[in-house]
Formats: C-alpha cells, structure tokens, sequence
C-alpha cells in the first residue's frame, strides 16, 4: 500500500462541506476584506488560544515579522531562536532589519536548550523566538525566566495548534505568538493564511495597524506598516475548519500513540516526548543515523517521508554570511543529519497507519540505527 506524507486532494474533500458554506457566507455578504468572517474567526482563535486577542494576517512568516515590528524590533537589534526550525522564522527577524542569533537545542526533543540561550544573549538582544517545533511545546516559562527584564518572547506556533504545556494552550506564556494556517497545518486555510495572538490590547492594536499600511486608515498612517490582511474568504473557511480540529487532534494523538508503541525500543527512535506538554503531532519525528538508507527503504515499501529539517539555519546560503553563532550548533547539527518524518495527518486511515507501521518495523529491524 501506498501512504502519501499528505494527500490534498482527500484533505479537500473531507472539508468541502465547510468550503462550500464559507464561501457562499462571503458571496451573501458582500465583503471581501476585513469584515465580518476575520472578525469571527479572530474571536474563535483567540478564544481557542485562551488569549484576549488574534490578529489575522497573510501568512505565519508575516505573523512574526508583524510580532517582531510590534515589539519595536529594528535594525541595531538582536533576536534569537534555535537553529534547527524552519527558515521563515529567521527570515521574519531578518525582515526587521534585525540581526538573526542562533541557539542551539536539547538533542532528545529539539526544543530551545535554556543553557545555550543564555550564552547567545546580549544587550542587543531584544526579542528570543522559542519553536514549539513538531507541535510539541517548549517550556516558555523557563525561557522567560532566563531572559533580562525588557526581552520581548515571541513563540512561534506554526506546529502547534491546540498544544498544551502544563495545561496552558500554546501561545499563552509569551508576549505574543504568531501561528500559520498554511495548508499542510494542523488547522489550514485554502491559501497562505497566518494570525498572531496575545493577551496586550496595546500590542494587539499595533499589529492590526502593521498588517494594514501602517494604520487602519489609509490617509493617517503613523508609521512603517505592511500589506498583510487576512482575506474574508480564509477567515470563513478557518472558522468552519476550526470546529473540526479537536477531533483531527485527538486522531492525530492516537496514530502518534500507536506509532511510538510500535517503534519502541527499535532502531528508530521518535523524539522525546515531554510529560509536561500535550503534543499537537504536527509532525511525527523519528531519528536515524542511516536516515537517507531509511528514507529510501521505506519509501520501497510505499511510505512517503520528509524530512523537517535537513539544514541547520547557519548552513543554509542564505543566511550562512548574515547569522550570528556564538554557541556550539552542534546538536541541531546533528538533529538535522538525523530527523525524518513519517506520514502523520488525521485522514489516514487504520490500514494506513498500519502499513506505516509494518514498514518503519521492518526497515527498523533490518538496518543499523
Ligand atoms: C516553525 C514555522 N515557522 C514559521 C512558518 C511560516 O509560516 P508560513 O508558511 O505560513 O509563512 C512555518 C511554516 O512552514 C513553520 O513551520
């Protein structure tokens, strides 16, 4: 059998429902841009973050291009997050004019290693970006706890929709968080779509006038802003997928569940999961030193993988020259050698998740770790 890493077109049809009554919503209503859907769908978000506000912008990158700006960000700044995620949040620090600070990870979860964070401050540092990456989160409170009064912490949940760290919804520690709703997320759009959260009506209301011009009001812009306004018909449609997410969270949990019981004790060993966090299972990440032997020898048995993500941020050409490292990168280095993905989505179904697992136990069984 055959498992795609993720099937757009199933993905399409489980939702057409949903499509269908957003966009005849939007059709009825006659607005296009920033009415009544963003206005809804802003409310749920916010609601299903347990935060005050959402802000619904284009896109994740530009939701924490957005955070950044709103937290004064510029250029003479510094900000650091881990080497090991995905480009567009050092791009989004990049955009600021600010300089881009790598710390390095804790090698069994790839989450933000405390100790590395602190040798990577320094009195320039005015913002630290914190990954849940995969969906699981990272402990924000303790980030906090490291950092000088005055550093702003932006968690960037791109993976993490509806994760928990003991018990808090993702994105509620810092002082504010940016989400994407690309559409291989756990909660996507039919398009680029992102939001950014936060509990500081203050903050909220800055990243409302960014992500329009500069200000709400074309004529009165009072400063440097962008165009980055989530659409009426994204809106409509993330409201009516939304209501579907906690079941597509909970299915995605028990094929996470199924997998890590299949691959325990094997030669593939999925990353560490945290007791204290409720993982969100974006991605479900086993490491391999014969990763690529692996990839190839399941992707013989039908099992499509990815891998999230090959290059740390100081290795990739464009940022290699731009990048500060003042700390050893040496275990998302190796994280990075090391990390696959196996097809996780809450439409697989059981013959699928069963395929997955008959395949990684025997490419398991049959190569070195
Ligand atoms: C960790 C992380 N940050 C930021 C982004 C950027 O989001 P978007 O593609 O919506 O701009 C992504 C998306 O892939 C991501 O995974």
């Amino acid at each position: 059998m055959n498992v795609p890493f993720l099937d757009f077109t199933r993905l399409a049809q489980a939702t057409a429902d949903a499509t269908q009554a957003a966009v005849q919503a939007v059709t009825a209503s006659g607005r296009v841009i920033l009415g009544p859907e963003v206005q809804a769908f802003e409310q749920a978000w916010a609601e299903a973050c347990g935060v005050g506000h959402a802000v619904g912008v284009g896109s994740g990158t530009d939701a924490l291009e957005i955070a950044l700006r709103a937290f004064g960000v510029g250029p003479g700044d510094e900000v650091v997050t881990q080497a090991n995620t995905c480009p567009p949040t050092a791009s989004a620090i990049a955009r600021t004019g600010a300089r881009v600070v790598l710390c390095d990870v804790d090698e069994a979860s790839g989450r933000i290693d405390l100790q590395s964070l602190q040798g990577a401050l320094t009195e320039r540092t005015k913002a630290v970006i914190p990954v849940h990456l995969y969906g699981q989160c990272a402990d924000v409170a303790a980030v906090r706890a490291v950092l000088p009064d005055g550093v702003w912490v932006l968690e960037d949940c791109a993976q993490a929709h509806l994760a928990t760290f003991e018990g808090r919804p993702a994105g509620a520690v810092g002082d504010a968080a940016a989400w994407s709703f690309y559409p291989s997320k756990n909660l996507g759009a039919l398009g680029d779509a992102g939001a950014t959260t936060t509990d500081d009506p203050v903050l909220a209301d800055r990243m409302r006038e960014l992500r329009q011009y500069g200000a709400f009001g074309q004529s009165d812009a009072s400063g440097f802003g962008m165009n980055s306004r989530l659409d009426e018909l994204q809106a409509a449609v993330l409201t009516r997928r939304l209501e579907l997410l906690p079941a597509w969270t909970e299915r995605r949990r028990a094929i996470a569940s199924a997998y890590r019981d299949a691959l325990a004790g094997t030669r593939l060993e999925p990353l560490e999961l945290d007791p204290r966090a409720e993982h969100a299972y974006h991605l479900f990440v086993v490491r391999s030193t014969e990763r690529d032997d692996v990839r190839r020898r399941l992707l013989e048995r039908g099992v499509q993988t990815l891998v999230h993500y090959a290059t740390p941020l100081h290795r990739l050409p464009a940022f290699a020259a731009s990048v500060a490292t003042p700390v050893s990168l040496a275990r998302s280095e190796l994280l990075c050698d090391q990390v696959l993905s196996l097809p996780l989505n809450p439409l697989l179904s059981d013959a699928e998740v069963a395929a997955v697992i008959e395949a990684s136990r025997s490419v398991a069984a049959g190569g070195q770790k």
